[in-house]
């Protein structure tokens, strides 16, 4: 099946020659990403050299957890979390329990819950009583491994474990993907045996779900992880330097917000994940665009005004899935121009319009085209906007990859918890 990934950059406002200026930028932080000694490079190489072993032990730890259990609850939060997320609603949330079948999966995927990427106590509680009754493993997902959410969240459930299962069962059913050496939770990991998986010391949170941060909650929910990662391997070089230009030229023209437009709710979790990947890497230093994402149509009728005629510090990104998963057909009975029209034709008439009337408020546009809502896309979108990301950092003077304002926001809290 062909996998159309098409970048439209016609619309963006920025000239050849604006985007020839950062040639030699883009070469420089293509060299840096691809030298053995860019301290948090290591997933600009994942696609094209994952380790087989790892890859299938991902798998068959994936069909042992399908075995084990009814309910799998991944406990991570940002880069940590964000990524899995982001992909099973884009294939379609939960998966079919046939859909697994047709996937080569032998056992009945388990519902898949998510803990840990908020402190809430409703949402724990809840999930407490959802789980009561049935077969549960966890998965705890955390490169520092003493991040305060994941930490709170783990400790709730796998007390919860313990009083279900006894703590030898428990250790059965819990699983770790952390660092190789450091932290509490790789000691943890050690002392109680769980099986366990690691970060590359190479890669950061949000550039992690291409390692078993998000392929092994995938492999459990059914997701064919090769084809993921033969997407993230299929690329245009030229599309995501062109793109990391084009942000810095609009940068330079003050525009100072990136939205994200989107007009199938199934890209909500993945506008989360870009906003995180580019709030991360590029706000730092009193410079960055800040990301934000809309979802169309629903937010035209919030947003549309502000669109059309707010403060122009804005351009967008289009992303558009051409080849729906379904669709359905308005009755005849509706009248107008909409009766006999399908969902998805009325969805696209949306997608042109809007950009039409973009055009007349002079909002830059870029616009991503993929054929279908699949793994495979998924992994070409994730690879596209990583690449895109790190060259975009690098052509701004930032470093993409650390995160200081978040550290401090950890520190902060640490302080305040100790107090009370
Ligand atoms: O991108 C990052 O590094 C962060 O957003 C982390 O993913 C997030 O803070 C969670 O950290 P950890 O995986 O150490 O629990």
């Amino acid at each position: 099946m062909k996998h159309d990934f098409h970048v439209d950059f016609s619309l963006a406002d920025v000239s050849p020659e604006e985007i020839g200026l950062y040639r030699s930028g883009l070469r420089e932080g293509r060299a840096k990403l691809a030298s053995q000694g860019e301290a948090y490079g290591g997933w600009y190489s994942i696609p094209f050299r994952y380790d087989g072993k790892e890859l299938r032990r991902i798998k068959d730890t994936a069909a042992r957890i399908r075995r084990q259990c009814e309910v799998f609850i991944v406990i991570g939060i940002g880069g940590s979390y964000l990524g899995a997320r982001a992909c099973l609603q884009f294939l379609g949330e939960s998966f079919p329990r046939e859909k697994a079948e047709s996937f080569g999966a032998e056992e009945l995927v388990p519902e898949i819950y998510f803990a840990g990427q908020n402190l809430s106590g409703s949402y724990h509680a809840d999930l407490l009583d959802l789980i009561r009754e049935k077969e549960v493993c966890l998965c705890i997902i955390s490169k520092s491994g003493t991040t305060a959410e994941s930490a709170a969240a783990f400790a709730l459930l796998k007390e919860a474990l313990h009083r279900k299962y006894g703590k030898e069962e428990a250790a059965r059913r819990i699983y770790a993907v952390t660092d190789r050496r450091k932290g509490s939770l790789r000691e943890e990991v050690i002392a109680e045996g769980y099986e366990s998986f690691a970060v590359p010391d190479d890669v950061g949170g949000r550039y992690s779900v291409l390692t078993p941060v998000g392929l092994l909650p995938l492999a459990v929910a059914g997701v064919d992880v090769d084809e993921l990662l033969a997407g993230a391997a299929d690329q245009n070089l030229q599309a995501q330097d062109t793109y990391a230009a084009i942000r810095n030229a609009l940068w330079k023209k003050g525009k100072r917000i990136e939205i994200f437009e989107s007009y199938e709710p199934s890209f909500f979790y993945f506008c989360e994940w870009l906003k995180q990947l580019f709030g991360e890497s590029e706000g730092k230093e009193g410079r960055g665009i800040f990301p934000a994402s809309l979802q169309f149509s629903t937010d035209l009728h919030s947003m549309g005004q502000f669109l059309q005629e707010g403060t122009p510090i804005f351009f967008t990104t289009i992303l558009n899935i051409r080849e729906p998963r379904r669709d359905a057909v308005i009755p005849e009975s509706a009248g107008g121009v909409l009766g006999g029209k399908s969902m998805n034709d009325v969805n696209r008439a949306a997608l042109e319009g809007v950009m039409k009337a973009h055009r007349k408020a002079e909002i830059p546009m870029v616009r991503i085209d993929i054929t279908r809502g699949d793994a495979y896309a998924f992994g070409q979108l994730v690879y596209f906007f990583e690449t895109a990301c790190a060259l975009s950092g690098y052509l701004s003077g930032v470093d993409p990859f650390d995160q200081p304002g978040v550290e401090s926001y950890k520190a902060e809290m640490r302080k305040v918890l100790q107090t009370m």
